[in-house]
C-alpha cells in the first residue's frame, strides 16, 4: 500500500479490462472511489497478443477510473490468469535452539527452506502462502511465534507465474505509464473478495468463470491451499450458440445473457425465439432447447474442475464444504444450481464484499478479481485483515440490472443491422439464477471415454434444425 492509502487493482481479462481504485482508512476499512471498465483488446486467455492494443486499452481503463476518483494512479496490482501460473505445495523445516521461543526469524527460515524447491527457471514466484505450522509434531498451528519446540515445520503453497506472459503484461502496464506493484493470481483475488470469514476457514472452492478461462481456488484454514485453471469460459458458451444457431457472436451473446440457462428446467417455458441464419433460413427455438445447447458446456467445465480437485486433493464432496461461484459467466441462470448438483455441495453466487464507498458500482461477480486485488494490497501473506472481513456485504444490484435481462420482450440486435433473432412467443424474465424450481431429474452422466469434441456432439444433436 502507498502512503496515501490508495490501492489499485487492474484486472486484464479476456473480455474486459477493469480498474478499481480503493482508499484505505486508518481503521482499515476500504472505500471504493473509482472504477473504469473497457472492452479487452490485444489479449487472449490472459496472454498479451498485441502489445500496442493492450497498452491502449489499459490506459483507457485506468483513465476512466481516474476520472471518477480524481486520483492520479501511479502503480497497480495486476491479475494473472491461472493458466500462466504453476502452483505447488512445499514443505519447509527449521531447527530451533533448545529453551528458546520460536521467533519471526525462525518462521522466515522455515518458509525460505520451503521456497528452496527447484523451480523451472522460466517461472517467477508470485505468492508464498504459508499454510499451517507443525511444532515438534504438533499439527494445526496457525502462528508459531512465541511457542517452544526444537523442530518447526511449515507447508507453503507457492504460486509461480510463467516469465514470458508476465513480462508482456508488465511491459504493457509500464508503457501505459504505470508501475506494477505486484502480480496477483486471479483465483486468489476472487476468493479474497467474495469469501466470508467462515468460508475461508472451512474448505471452500472458489470458481471464477470468466470469458476465456475459469480460475479455481481452494481456500482452507484461511489460506489459498490449491489453485488451478480451466481454459474454458463464457465465451465458449457464446461460441457454441453462434455455431449451432448460425448467428453472429454478438447476437449469441445477447441471447445467452437474456434467455440462456444452464438448466433446461429453469428456461422460460413460454419463450420461443425465431432465428434467421446467415443463409436466410429461419427456425424457431424454444428457451428449453437453447438451454440444452448451453448445459453441456457448463457441465464440461464442472467435470474438469471435479477431475482437477479429485486428483489434487481427493473427492470434491469429501474435501470441501461449499462452492462459491463468481466471475461474469457465473451469472448465467442456473449455473449455481448446476454447480450444487454436480459438486453435491452447497453453492452460492459470490459478489465482492468487504468494501464501502462506491461499492454498488463493483458489486457484480465480474468485479470479484479487481476488488480482490485491492483487498490483497492491504493484507499480508494473501490474507485480508479482519477489518475487511467484518465489513457487511454491499447490497448487490437487482437481478434484472445485474444480468442485463429486459423486463419485457425487446428486439435483440443492437447492431442496427437486420436482426438474426426475434421473439416469437413469451420473453418474460425467467426466475433468478439462484431460485431452484421443482426440477425434472437431470439425466444420468454418460460414461467417459473417447468422445468427439463438445461442439461436434452438439452439432450432431441439433443437425436437423438447419
Ligand atoms: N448475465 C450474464 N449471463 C450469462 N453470462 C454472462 C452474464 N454477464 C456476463 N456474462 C459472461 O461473462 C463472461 C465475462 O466474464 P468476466 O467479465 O468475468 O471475464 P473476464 O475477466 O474478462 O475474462 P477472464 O477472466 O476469462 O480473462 C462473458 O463470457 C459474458 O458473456
Ligand atoms: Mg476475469
Amino acid at each position: 500500500m502507498r502512503d496515501n492509502g490508495i490501492i489499485v487493482g487492474l484486472d486484464i481479462g479476456t473480455t474486459k479490462i477493469t480498474t478499481v481504485i480503493g482508499e484505505v482508512s486508518p481503521s482499515g476499512s476500504v472505500d471504493i472511489i473509482g472504477q473504469g471498465v473497457v472492452p479487452s483488446e490485444g489479449m487472449k486467455r490472459g496472454s498479451v497478443v498485441n502489445l500496442e492494443r493492450a497498452t491502449h486499452a489499459i490506459r483507457q481503463s485506468v483513465q476512466a477510473a481516474e476520472r471518477v476518483s480524481g486520483v492520479k494512479v501511479q502503480s497497480v496490482f495486476v491479475s494473472v490468469a491461472g493458466n500462466h501460473a504453476k502452483a505447488i505445495t512445499s514443505h519447509g523445516l527449521a531447527a530451533i535452539r533448545r529453551n528458546q521461543e520460536i521467533n519471526q526469524a525462525d518462521v522466515d527460515r522455515a518458509i525460505e527452506n520451503a521456497r528452496a524447491v527447484p523451480l523451472d527457471p522460466n517461472l517467477e514466484i508470485l505468492h508464498t502462502l504459508p499454510q499451517e505450522y507443525v511444532v515438534d509434531g504438533q499439527e494445526g498451528i496457525k502462528s508459531a511465534v512465541g511457542m517452544h519446540g526444537v523442530r518447526l515445520e511449515v507447508d507453503v503453497h507457492i504460486v509461480a507465474g510463467t516469465a514470458g506472459p508476465l513480462l508482456n503484461l508488465r511491459r504493457c502496464v509500464q508503457e501505459a505509464g504505470l508501475q506494477v506493484e505486484g502480480f496477483v493470481l486471479h483465483a486468489l483475488a476472487s476468493g479474497l473478495a467474495t469469501l466470508e470469514a467462515h468460508e475461508q476457514e472451512q474448505t471452500t472452492i472458489v470458481i471464477d468463470m470468466g470469458g476465456g478461462t475459469t480460475d479455481i481456488g481452494v481456500f482452507k484454514r484461511g489460506n489459498l491451499a490449491h489453485s488451478a485453471s480451466i481454459p474454458i469460459g463464457g465465451e465458449h458458451v457464446t461460441n457454441d450458440l453462434s455455431q449451432i444457431l448460425k448467428i453472429p457472436m454478438e447476437e449469441a451473446e445477447n441471447v445467452k445473457k437474456r434467455y440462456g440457462a444452464a438448466l433446461p428446467e429453469l428456461a422460460d417455458p413460454d419463450l420461443t425465439l425465431e432465428i434467421t441464419t446467415a443463409s436466410g433460413t429461419t427456425h424457431a427455438i424454444s428457451a428449453f432447447e437453447l438451454s440444452r445447447i448451453i448445459k453441456p458446456r457448463i457441465s464440461e467445465v464442472y467435470s474438469m474442475i471435479r477431475d482437477e480437485i479429485d486428483q489434487a486433493l481427493g473427492p470434491v464432496e469429501l474435501v470441501a464444504q461449499s462452492v462459491v461461484l463468481t466471475g461474469g459467466a457465473s451469472q448465467l441462470r442456473g449455473a449455481v444450481d448446476l454447480a450444487r448438483d454436480r459438486f453435491r455441495l452447497p453453492a452460492r453466487l459470490g459478489h465482492p464484499r468487504g468494501i464501502s464507498g462506491l461499492s454498488d458500482i463493483v458489486s457484480g461477480p465480474e468485479y470479484a478479481c479487481s476488488v480482490g486485488m485491492v483487498l490483497y494490497g492491504i493484507g499480508q501473506d494473501g490474507k485480508v485483515p479482519l477489518s475487511v472481513l467484518n465489513t457487511p456485504a454491499p447490497q448487490p444490484k437487482p437481478a434484472s440490472q445485474d444480468t442485463g435481462r429486459p423486463s419485457r420482450p425487446v428486439a435483440l440486435s443492437d447492431s442496427g443491422g437486420p436482426e438474426a433473432v426475434t421473439i416469437l412467443t413469451g420473453g418474460q424474465n425467467n426466475p433468478s439464477a439462484d431460485t431452484p424450481k421443482p426440477a425434472a431429474k437431470p439425466p444420468p452422466a454418460k460414461p467417459k471415454g473417447e468422445q468427439p469434441s463438445l461442439i461436434t456432439r452438439l452439432q450432431t444433436m441439433f443437425k436437423d434444425w438447419f
